[in-house]
């Protein structure tokens, strides 16, 4: 894909279904009893893998485009795979049905592609073996092969690594074990499994305890099937978000987008750098928050020697959105530092290498951490050839570094993006003056 420099961005977008609350969404219909609609499905891959793997389970979807009827077989009703259950590249497809089976009285394997078999998966494994499911991997990596066990024993766990999908691996774990499981984490992560989870009527307890953030559930469940709606997915609407804000002159609406608090730290951030984000006609719908996103473009208004620091609890909720705002960081007054991050090195690929390694490319000065990076900024960006390593996130936001570059820049293996945003490049081209 062939990215020009564009002069700015204008019109009015809807995003396609969040990607978190979409895996989450088919998995609990799976369980719940009776069919459940699902509208606005997330279009990526990843949701495809989820899709698969539960029809594989013996859980039939009927599906008209992004509107899915889930018939829910309930939580005793899944079935033995007949073949390894192919996750491709979605870690949460594997770590949360990793949870799922471990409460099951049949063996499953699960696999995925070269990436996600690269992937740590020791998070997951530990607590599901502690709650009495046998898994065997290799050095911790996938295939997975899980021995369920029914009932699991109920645990108290103390996340070690701030892991939206862990933390609800052990949740869905919990559904199928006796009595009340319980998943401390000391930094917040997204809280998507447990707002579908009540959404679908499992009670669901959320405390605070001495600071740290504690989610408990009873088990064993059975619940009923619920329609859900999905709201626009706020880290696909990041890139265009960022490239608006970057561009003057450009004026970009988000409708029906999810602003759930966890998940809008980005939008926090630009605003701090001096953009105008702006979010309108906050609503609950399925309880989840969802809203406006507007956008105008401008010169920063924020003068600064030093760099932007992100760091620490707020890493969590960006971590997504974390190459992009490498990029962004290139443009704004002082640069911007990344640390505590290194949770990005076990993405879908090494997102700090390939961040460095691409901003590098396109004539930006970075210094490389173990645990993130520091982008010197303002500075102009040439046009280069991107490898984002087979990775969407690093495709989509050196897409937006393609924008605001001088002349063309090539991003190699463009089509990962289809992994969550098979549309991204059709939307842009919609949206880009030139
Ligand atoms: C996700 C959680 C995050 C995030 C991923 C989606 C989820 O991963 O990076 O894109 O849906 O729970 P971790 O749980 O590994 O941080």
């Amino acid at each position: 894909m062939i990215i020009r420099p564009a002069r700015l961005i204008r019109g009015r977008l809807f995003i396609p279904g969040d990607k978190s609350m979409s895996h989450r969404a088919a998995m609990i219909a799976a369980l719940a009893d009776g069919p459940s609609r699902i509208t606005n499905c997330a279009t990526g891959v990843d949701c495809e893998a989820t899709l698969s793997c539960l029809m594989k389970l013996g859980v039939s979807i009927e599906r008209r485009g992004n509107e899915l009827l889930v018939h829910g077989v309930g939580t005793d009703g899944l079935r033995a795979p007949a073949e390894p259950l192919d996750c491709t590249n979605s870690g949460t497809t594997m770590r949360l049905l990793a949870g799922i089976l471990a409460g099951q009285n049949f063996k499953s394997t699960l696999t995925g592609d070269e990436s996600l078999r690269s992937r740590p998966m020791e998070r997951i494994i530990e607590p599901l073996r502690m709650m009495g499911a046998s898994i065997s991997s290799h050095d911790g990596r996938a295939p997975l092969v899980i021995e369920g066990h029914k009932p699991l024993k109920a645990i108290n766990y103390d996340l070690l690594v701030a892991s939206a999908q862990v933390k609800s691996g052990i949740l869905l774990a919990g559904l199928s074990a006796a009595g009340r499981t319980e998943v401390i984490e000391s930094q917040v992560t997204r809280d998507h499994t447990e707002r579908m989870l009540r959404w679908f009527g499992v009670p669901l307890e959320v405390r605070d305890v001495e600071g740290l953030r504690a989610v408990t559930v009873d088990g064993p469940a059975r619940f009923k099937a619920k329609d859900v709606s999905i709201p626009g997915d706020v880290s696909s609407a990041a890139y265009f978000i960022a490239a608006a804000a970057l561009l003057p002159g450009s004026a970009l609406e988000i409708t029906d987008v999810g602003v759930n608090p966890t998940r809008v730290t980005f939008l926090e951030q630009l605003r701090s750098f001096g953009f105008d984000v702006a979010v309108s006609d906050v609503r609950e719908e399925g309880n989840e928050a969802v809203g406006t996103i507007c956008v105008s473009g401008s010169k920063t208004s924020s003068s600064s020697d030093s760099a932007a620091s992100l760091r620490g609890a707020m890493i969590p909720q960006l971590i997504d959105e974390l190459p992009l705002l490498a990029v962004v960081g290139s443009q704004i007054e002082g640069g911007i530092e990344i640390r505590d991050a290194s949770e990005l090195r076990a993405k879908e690929s090494d997102r700090i290498a390939a961040t460095v390694q691409n901003l590098r490319a396109m004539g930006a000065e970075v210094e490389e951490f173990k645990d993130g990076l520091r982008v010197a900024g303002p500075a102009p960006l040439r046009g280069a050839s991107i490898d984002p390593r087979g990775d969407h996130r690093i495709a989509m936001a050196f897409s937006v570094a393609g924008l605001i570059a001088q002349g063309e820049t090539e991003i190699k293996d463009a089509e990962c993006v289809a992994v969550s945003f098979p549309e991204f490049f059709a939307l842009l081209e919609s949206v880009v003056e030139r």
